[in-house]
């Protein structure tokens, strides 16, 4: 029960599904028990060193502590660009395709506001990242559920993924104004090919229907893969825009710096937006972003590098102890199905147990829409000597039960 009267707004936002798992990780902590935490996608390594250095320097200027600018400075803008283009071959207007925001989530939540409007239906995929349904929410929008598919092939799954989009698309009334995608995706892992994007962007220009591409996690790919940004694809600014983020890939969480790029229409009323609503982020951190992405690309792949390692040792632990796993192309997550003997759990309760018995704390599927009962995602956000001891201590926990 809230314990104070909830707004109507705010009555539409339910706890997080998550709340439960954490409440008891922290009274696990509090009586002393030592937690591995993949719980939350929160990065846990630091910037490279050049890039801090610039942030101590830049705030040591007097005049960097004035207001800053909300659409994100010149310098920044043109950054973003030249790194698209250097990345993708994708040529961005650094005045009317890019914008920056306080990382994606203020970036997607105000874009939402600026975009909908009560009656509006806003197309969203389930398992999702949640900003990604209850942004539509919080502007007064609905939300039609798009099933993401969990079985399969990349292809089959990304065939399966655009006929879902169809046929709620057409099963809708009043018409989807937007579309929100999410690749590679948190949770489920999955990618999609540069077909998949040229598909979805010729059936929006038909349509009409704006698509709003996060690509959080376009810099963690693993063995070769390379993700591709929709932008790369020709006309897709006339309907999309892509938000990238500096959070993952230069492990800049809470620095709060993240883009939208592509169609000009949409740059320009989030602009608007905007203008009402911040100043920006501080100057200091905009200016150190810059030569963030300035900097050689060794700095992200050695980042990658890292998760990719950590990915490793965990999914090869795991099948060891008999949970049979595959290790995602991109992002920092594990994805994994409830094992068989626990089939009978919701995640929510599998979650708890695991947090129990086996002390590592993982964040529960359901948490991520009804779509994603039956799995758990773990973020590998925790050292390899602590992935080993969480490897360990599920073989144990595991053997109980088999
Ligand atoms: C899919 C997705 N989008 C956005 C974010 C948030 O990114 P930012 O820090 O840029 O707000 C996350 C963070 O976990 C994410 O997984």
């Amino acid at each position: 029960m809230a314990k104070y009267e909830e707004f109507p707004r705010i009555k539409r936002l339910p706890q997080y599904v998550f709340a439960v798992v954490n409440e008891l990780k922290a009274k696990m902590r509090r009586e002393g028990e030592d937690i591995i935490d993949f719980g939350m996608g929160n990065p846990d390594l630091t910037p490279a060193p050049h890039i801090i250095e610039k942030l101590c320097e830049s705030a040591k200027k007097p005049h960097t502590h004035r207001y800053s600018m909300s659409q994100g400075i010149p310098r920044l803008r043109k950054a973003i660009c030249d790194f698209y283009e250097r990345q993708y071959g994708v040529k961005l207007d650094p005045e009317e395709e890019a914008i920056m925001t306080i990382g994606s989530k203020e970036g997607i939540s105000h874009l939402m506001i600026a975009m909908l409007e009560p009656g509006d239906i806003a197309l969203v995929p389930s398992p999702r990242y949640p900003i990604h349904y209850y942004a539509p929410v919080i502007a007064g929008a609905s939300v039609l559920t798009v099933p993401l598919p969990l079985e399969g092939t990349d292809s089959e799954k990304q065939e399966q993924f655009l006929r879902n989009i169809y046929t709620s698309y057409e099963d809708s009334y009043p018409q989807p104004k937007v579309l929100i995608l999410n690749f590679p995706n948190n949770p489920t892992t999955m990618v999609v090919t540069k077909e998949f994007f040229k598909e979805i962007v010729d059936f929006a220009k038909k349509k009409n229907l704006w698509i709003i591409h996060d690509f959080a996690y376009a810099d963690l790919c693993f063995d070769g893969y390379k993700a591709p940004s929709i932008l790369e694809i020709d006309g897709a600014k006339d309907v999309a825009v892509e938000l990238y983020s500096m959070t993952k890939g230069f492990s800049m969480a809470g620095w709060r710096v993240g883009f939208v790029l592509g169609n000009p229409t949409i740059v320009y009323n989030l602009k608007r937006l905007k203008s009402y609503l911040d100043y920006g982020t501080f100057t200091p951190i905009q200016v150190a972003s810059v030569i963030a992405l300035d900097s050689d690309y060794s700095i992200v792949e050695k980042t990658r590098d890292i998760y990719s390692r950590r990915l490793d040792i965990l999914v090869e632990g795991l099948n060891r102890a008999g949970w049979k796993v595959e290790k995602p192309k991109a992002t920092m997550f594990l994805w994994a199905k409830i094992p068989p003997q626990f089939k009978d759990m919701n995640s929510v309760d599998f979650s708890m147990k695991l947090l129990k018995e086996a002390k590592v704390a993982v964040a529960p599927g359901a948490g991520f829409g009804e779509h994603g009962e039956g799995y758990v995602r773990f973020a590998v956000v925790e050292n390899e000597k602590r992935i080993r001891q969480a490897v360990r201590n599920i073989k144990k926990f595991l053997r109980q039960y088999s």
